[in-house]
């Protein structure tokens, strides 16, 4: 199994692109399923989550395409295709049950795997099932799969009890193609959704108020075939400009913006850094040793959770205590441990974790638990002394497209070991 080893130390220099949107890509793809036209998607980034989806989808029937180097990426999906989605593929990644909404949508019926839990909490699917029910779905969950049948989607009033950001996805795929306005309180106000509605629209659906707490969608006969540029990926962003920021280091992230990030370059200010944003590009400077900076994650546009990790590593030889508090997933903190293994002084108490700044860490072999856990390993590896081994990195592979060659461009010392 790959493992990564890092040689920390090295102050990180010079400039890399940002690749698409990992969490605009899922459900863009799923958005596909809305018509029999050809959508072209540009900018997909080459991980192993969209590898999974576009197995998902060629499963069912749909023709994907992958178009030169530019992350150019066609889905056609057509009428004879098969609407269900299996638990071989819809365990290996949650975002699966994106599937779920244009499924129903489209076909009048679907049988979706439910997701079961995972490595930071257990994460249902029910207000993805609320909604489509509210909008006269019959859906029944049986032997693990959801089954859900409809005439046609009517639009309806929805109300998630949480901010749900796939939810708010599905049921804004669903609306599309129902019959009549469908309002979504309480959406989510996430980038992500804001472009998977500019896909849509694209596509001929008629939506209003992406970006704010309430989504209108007045929905459509048939939706067309589109293309559509995914959006930067702001969490590998994030991480980038922590690495940076923990190795005192000076870098230019290109192809990104700074306009979807505000919680998190504030917090790097906070810290010391010095960030500088340009039309298409993010700049930062940071200080030999950072001050610590307390955090709560919440939904958008407040600090995100999947940037959590990250700041915890941070904190780990930062000037002072800083309190970091998770309020969106109930088991988000696996990194702790693991950043102990490497001479970090961290104390958990339910949802919060305190964190006293070492003046340094030191290289240990650690282990990744998921996606944003294995980036606080390496944003650690990268100032720890010595050699830091980080095994499971096939969850790095789920989100950081071509991790060690950027790091490598930045001057880190890297290497993958099969
Ligand atoms: N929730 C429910 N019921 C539901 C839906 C959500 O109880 O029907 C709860 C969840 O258990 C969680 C909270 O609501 O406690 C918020 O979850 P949300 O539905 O917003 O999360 P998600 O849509 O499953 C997406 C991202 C995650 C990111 C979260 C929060 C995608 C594909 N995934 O997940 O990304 O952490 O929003 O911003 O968009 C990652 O990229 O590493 C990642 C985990």
């Amino acid at each position: 199994m790959d493992k990564l080893k890092i040689r920390g130390g090295r102050p990180l220099h010079g400039d890399i692109a940002i690749s698409g949107a990992k969490n605009a890509a899922l459900p863009e793809m799923c958005a596909a399923l809305l018509t029999a036209e050809p959508v072209h998607l540009v900018n997909v980034p080459r991980l192993h989550d969209v590898r999974t989806m576009r197995r998902l989808l060629d499963h069912m029937g749909v023709t994907t395409q992958t178009h030169g180097e530019r992350g150019g990426m066609s889905f056609v999906a057509p009428d004879t295709l098969s609407p269900e989605a299996s638990y071989e593929l819809v365990k290996t990644m949650r975002a699966s049950v994106l599937v779920l909404g244009p499924l129903l949508a489209r076909f009048g019926r679907a049988r979706v795997s439910l997701p079961g839990g995972c490595a930071i909490g257990a994460r249902p699917v029910d207000q993805h099932i609320k909604g489509l029910q509210a909008m006269g779905a019959e859906v029944r969950v049986e032997h693990g799969y959801v089954h859900a049948t409809v005439p046609r989607l009517k639009g309806a009033r929805l109300f998630t009890d949480m901010v749900t950001v796939t939810g708010t996805e599905n049921l804004m795929m669903a609306a599309a193609l129902a019959d009549g306005e469908t309002v979504i309180e309480n959406a989510a106000r996430e980038p992500e959704v804001v472009d998977l509605a500019n896909c849509l629209v694209a596509m001929g659906a008629q939506i209003s108020g992406a970006g704010s707490d309430v989504i209108r969608i007045r929905g459509v006969e048939r939706l067309h075939g589109a293309t559509h540029r995914i959006m930067p990926d702001r969490i590998e962003t994030g991480t980038y400009l922590c690495a940076a920021a923990v190795t005192g280091g000076a870098v230019r992230l290109t192809g990104t913006s700074s306009c979807y990030l505000d919680a998190v370059i504030d917090k790097l200010m906070d810290a010391g850094c010095e960030v500088v944003s340009e039309r298409d590009a993010i700049r930062l400077s940071a200080p030999a040793r950072l001050n610590a900076v307390s955090l709560r994650t919440s939904p958008y546009p407040a600090f995100p959770t999947d940037m959590q990790a990250q700041f915890m590593a941070i904190n780990c030889v930062a000037n002072g205590v800083a309190m970091i508090r998770e309020t969106i997933f109930e088991n988000r903190f696996m990194h702790a441990v693991e950043l102990q293994r490497l001479g970090a002084d961290i104390r958990i108490d339910g949802n919060t974790a305190v964190v006293q700044g070492v003046a340094k860490l030191e290289g240990a072999t650690v282990m990744a638990t998921d996606l944003r856990a294995s980036a606080s390993l390496v944003v650690a590896g990268l100032v720890a002394e010595g050699e830091t081994v980080i095994e499971r990195i096939y969850h790095l592979d789920r989100g950081y497209e071509r991790l060690e060659a950027k790091l490598a461009a930045l001057g880190a010392k890297v290497r993958r070991l099969a």
